[in-house]
């Protein structure tokens, strides 16, 4: 019989174990080499002294001020799990700590094997949405992880054959998590056409093109995906009314830092100011909701339109033409930055690479918010017939998620899955 050591990929299978005068070197079976210093092994212990089992988080008797800043291992060996087993020494004599093997490497800050993060691929109009099935994904973990995985990598995909009606929507929203509760009284709302109520507060629900943009620019936190269910779509004309459209922020964002540096530059640092106030509207955005109820809502935020992260990577986008606000900058840069926002805004409508399709009945469009804008074409047929479903989740409800699926596929324990990156279960998640 094959025991679960045997079954790991070489990569996380300890070939020897050698000390030197301030760390350990652990040789792998893939022939790479890590090396731990022992003040990170020690202050990382999860010996039941230095880690709570239950509560998941560090104990009391890891106490730091007691902790030397020159731990000495007494005695290095690998277990019989292939884990590595120290005992400590010097003032610590007899504290004893076990590292699992699979941990450690996922740990190791000298990878380049292992450096396989899901990155964004970028994509311009000739991008294949991918398509999953709605039970699929309800019922199977696995399917959940790959749509998850696609929000990631293209922020977009569309779920076929779903049944239409809110329940079964909030059912797929709910797989992933709760829905994010919106400043409206409704967290799921119905885009209907003949909404007139809607129609005088909403620019989404009126007839007129809506540009592709972002959602709730003005939150402090933009919404993390965003879901679209077509339930009804009758064209009398069988024309492109109607249609949805999307284009990749990311994308854009490349385009701009390679054709205009100085317009990257300050889209990236610069302020685009947005804003949205509602006070006391009553909103009763659907007949079946039984009174209307007011909501208060008074948001206003700076951001640039292109964010970057610490490594100088872009992780947000935030455009919303509608809910745009005058521009808080010096006078000497209003004309560039206008010219930096608009060739931005010419990008969005550029067919190279915006996407426009039909979302039929049945149909989830999801969309991954801080990256993907997206939009509609007009309607200028007053017979046309269309509703469609909306609801928001939080970007770190998507993300928890996702780690949970990529943690049980690694088959290792809480107590080793507690605080990796998000990196490194896509490293174990891939053990076997
Ligand atoms: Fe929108």
């Amino acid at each position: 019989m094959t025991t679960v050591l045997q079954q790991l990929k070489p990569a996380f299978r300890i070939a020897s174990v050698a000390t030197t005068n301030n760390g350990i070197n652990l040789t792998w079976k893939d022939g790479h080499e890590s090396f731990y210093h022992n003040l990170w092994l020690r202050d990382s212990c999860r010996c039941p002294d230095c880690f709570q089992r239950d509560t998941l988080s560090l104990n009391s008797g890891h106490d730091l001020l007691k902790i030397p800043l020159n731990p000495i291992p007494q005695e290095v060996t690998l277990n019989r799990d292939g884990d590595l087993d120290i005992i400590w020494g010097g003032e610590e004599t007899g504290h004893h700590s076990v590292f699992d093997a699979s941990w450690l490497r996922a740990h190791c800050q000298n990878n380049p094997v292992l450096q396989q993060k899901l990155k964004p691929q970028l994509w311009d109009s000739s991008v294949s949405i991918p398509h999953f099935n709605y039970h699929e994904v309800i019922k199977d973990d696995g399917k959940l992880l790959l749509f998850l995985d696609q929000m990631v990598e293209l922020g977009v995909v569309i779920i076929d054959d779903a049944p239409k009606n809110e329940e079964s929507f909030r059912a797929l929203i709910e797989r992933v998590g709760p829905l994010r509760q919106r400043y409206h009284p409704t967290n799921v709302f119905t885009l209907d056409r003949t909404n007139t109520n809607a129609q005088a507060i909403q620019h989404s629900y009126q007839v007129g093109v809506l540009r592709n943009h972002t959602d709730v620019t003005a939150y402090d936190i933009p919404t993390g995906l965003q879901f679209l269910e077509c339930l009804l779509y009758e064209n009398p004309d069988n024309d492109r009314q109607a249609y949805s459209t999307i284009v990749d922020g990311f994308k854009l964002a490349e385009v701009i830092k390679a054709e205009n540096p100085w317009f990257y530059e300050l889209l990236t640092t610069e302020y685009i100011p947005a804003g949205r106030r509602r006070l006391c509207v009553e909103e009763k955005l659907a007949e079946y909701e039984s009174s209307a109820r007011k909501y208060e809502w008074e948001a206003y935020r700076r951001n640039h339109l292109i964010n970057l992260d610490d490594n100088g990577e872009v992780y947000q986008i935030r455009y919303n033409h509608n809910t745009r606000i005058p521009l808080e900058v010096a006078y000497d840069k209003i004309h560039d930055l206008l010219a930096a926002y608009r060739r931005f805004s010419q990008l969005l409508q550029d067919p190279e690479y915006n996407v426009e399709f039909l979302l039929t009945p049945g149909q989830i469009f999801v969309v991954n918010n801080w990256r993907v804008l997206h939009g509609r074409t007009g309607i200028w047929n007053p017979a046309l017939k269309r509703i469609v479903l909306g609801a928001y989740l939080e970007e770190e409800t998507f993300r928890c998620r996702r780690r949970i699926l990529l943690g049980d596929k690694t088959g290792m324990s809480d107590l080793w899955l507690m605080g990796c990156s998000d990196h490194a279960l896509e490293i174990l998640a891939d053990r076997y």
